[in-house]
């Protein structure tokens, strides 16, 4: 219901206020005013290795407040201030719908930091001033139950940064966030010989509670836990429970979290579908395949830092290699998490060497293969490529398609390619419940965080496409039903580097 409700169409876009009411745009910056800060170095200078180095197990740094900061610092940081025309604004390492940032992030700590008084806290990190915010300390044994030096993150969403803007579709919006925030987790992590496991038999209101997200009077506008993931140098149980570690919480914490916005306006059918999809999450098959294969030399923080969306490309340059599409579509292909895959990819190709314009898919689990073949035009072709799990469906013009899919958007037209998410949908929500459907977001944003990453490594530009016509691009395929459903458009070219923009570095002002 809430899925077909938030389809944008070629005659009617899904509801929203239709303008930008300035007065009421939410602050980007969460604070929680009267909590302990703890500030934290910058960790900007820190050697990172090549990005190529990715592909490897890089050995464990040592828990310290430094390796903690350096993991903040290239996932969920300020990557540099831009400015243009008198305004000026922050951009983060993570990608995030609209620039608006609804995802918050949270670390919970062993007794590690010296401010922590040798107890465990639930801290909130801040990335306007890169610091954390103590919400409560405790005692507690449960870190017994894991590999010694790890520790926990949470990742929660506030809807009504994205409802703002984009009303209803909201809620994709949020969750597609919090895939992007995730996988930055994840490369920051690795960067340091970290795993990150996601608990994926967790309630979202334990991750509430954990967070004091339920402690109401403390927050203007509501804030809801998404992720658990646990930090460690070894492999962790994904079925971890966090009793032991819920039962040692106070019932109030510290901290009051700032109002972001004067006022607000609801969309009923918001809060509905957070109900909804509040729910157990349900443990899912494991595929420990992982692949990253850009040779790229490049320093694995400036890849990071300079990601950037791109707002025009540069068609006459757009033309990228079979190598170079090869090695996105390999960043990818694997589980990013360690779970099973549901996104497909759906390749409108454009400006690539050797492939002729056309339609193409790559498989991202050949549990699918079947299933999508029934499900698309019998016409088309399922004519294999170099590319294991690679197949063209159809040659033909596809530029006009591709832009007017991408509501109108050039950047989809004028790349090497732009491609949709089509996901494994109502059998994957009907056999997981609810909370799948906000799973298979965070899959398809963690997928896009990573193509962006290895666009930028290779020195082209990726930007993802949140406003696609779904039932446009549905029907190019032959698509008739839920069974398969696309959540979520990427496009990758050249893009224009728009030279009235002025960049600063972060944090200068700390220096
Ligand atoms: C889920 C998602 C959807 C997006 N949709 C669009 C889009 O439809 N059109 C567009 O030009 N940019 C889109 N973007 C790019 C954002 O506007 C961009 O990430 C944001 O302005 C921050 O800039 P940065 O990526 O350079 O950090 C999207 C980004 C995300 C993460």
């Amino acid at each position: 219901m809430y899925h077909e409700v938030t389809k944008h169409s070629q005659h009617r876009y899904a509801r929203s206020l239709g303008y930008m009411d300035w007065d009421t745009q939410p602050n980007p910056f969460r604070e929680y005013i009267g909590a302990k800060k703890i500030l934290l170095p910058l960790a900007l200078d820190n050697p990172t290795p090549p990005y190529n180095m990715l592909s490897t197990k890089l050995p464990a740094a040592p828990l310290l407040k430094e390796s903690i900061s350096q993991l903040l610092q290239f996932s969920m940081a300020i990557a540099a201030y831009k400015s243009a025309n008198g305004n000026s604004w922050a951009v983060r390492c993570n990608a995030s719908s609209g620039n608006l940032h609804p995802t918050e992030s949270y670390l919970i700590l062993p007794p590690l930091l010296e401010e922590q008084n040798n107890r465990s806290s639930v801290l909130h990190y801040a990335p306007k001033n890169h610091e954390l915010e103590e919400l409560v300390s405790f005692e507690t044994d449960f870190w017994q139950e894991l590999p010694e030096n790890s520790f926990l993150i949470a990742l929660s969403s506030i809807s009504w940064r994205e409802v703002w803007k984009y009303g209803e579709r909201a809620f994709r919006y949020v969750n597609l966030d919090v895939g992007h925030a995730w996988q930055s987790f994840l490369i920051s992590a690795k960067l340091l010989g970290w795993e990150l496991t996601r608990l994926d038999t967790i309630h979202s209101n334990d991750i509430n509670t954990l967070l004091g997200l339920n402690q109401e009077k403390r927050f203007h506008e509501k804030e809801l836990g998404d992720m658990l993931l646990v930090v460690s140098a070894q492999n962790v149980q994904s079925s971890l429970s966090i009793d032991r570690l819920l039962e040692a919480l106070p019932l109030t914490y510290n901290g009051v979290a700032n109002k972001l916005s004067p006022s607000m306006y609801d969309w009923e059918i918001i809060p509905s579908i957070e109900d909804a999809t509040s729910t157990e999450q349900i443990a899912q098959p494991k595929d420990f395949y992982t692949h990253y294969s850009s040779t790229s030399q490049r320093a694995s923080k400036n890849v990071i830092l300079n990601r950037r969306s791109i707002h025009v490309m540069d068609k006459i340059r757009s033309h990228i290699t079979k190598e170079e599409f090869f090695t996105l579509l390999k960043s990818v292909s694997g589980s990013l998490d360690g779970k099973e895959n549901s996104a497909h990819l759906v390749l409108m190709v454009q400006r690539v060497e050797e492939f002729n314009e056309g339609i193409y898919i790559f498989v991202r689990n050949k549990r699918d293969r079947i299933a999508l073949q029934e499900s698309m035009h019998r016409g088309f072709l399922w004519k294999e490529c170099e590319l294991k799990n690679l197949y063209l469906l159809e040659e033909r013009e596809i530029q006009i398609a591709s832009q007017a899919i991408s509501c109108s958007q050039a950047i989809a037209s004028d790349g090497a390619f732009s491609l949709g998410m089509l996901c494994n949908f109502a059998p994957q929500i009907n056999e997981y419940g609810a909370h799948r459907y906000k799973e298979l977001f965070w899959e398809c944003g963690a997928v896009g965080q990573q193509l962006y990453l290895d666009a930028t490594s290779m020195g082209l530009s990726g930007t993802g496409i949140g406003c696609f016509l779904d039932d446009m691009f549905h029907s190019m395929l032959g698509i008739k039903d839920n069974t398969f459903q696309s959540l979520y458009h990427f496009t990758v070219g050249r893009g224009y580097v728009d030279s009235r923009i002025q960049t600063q570095e972060p944090y200068e002002e700390r220096e």
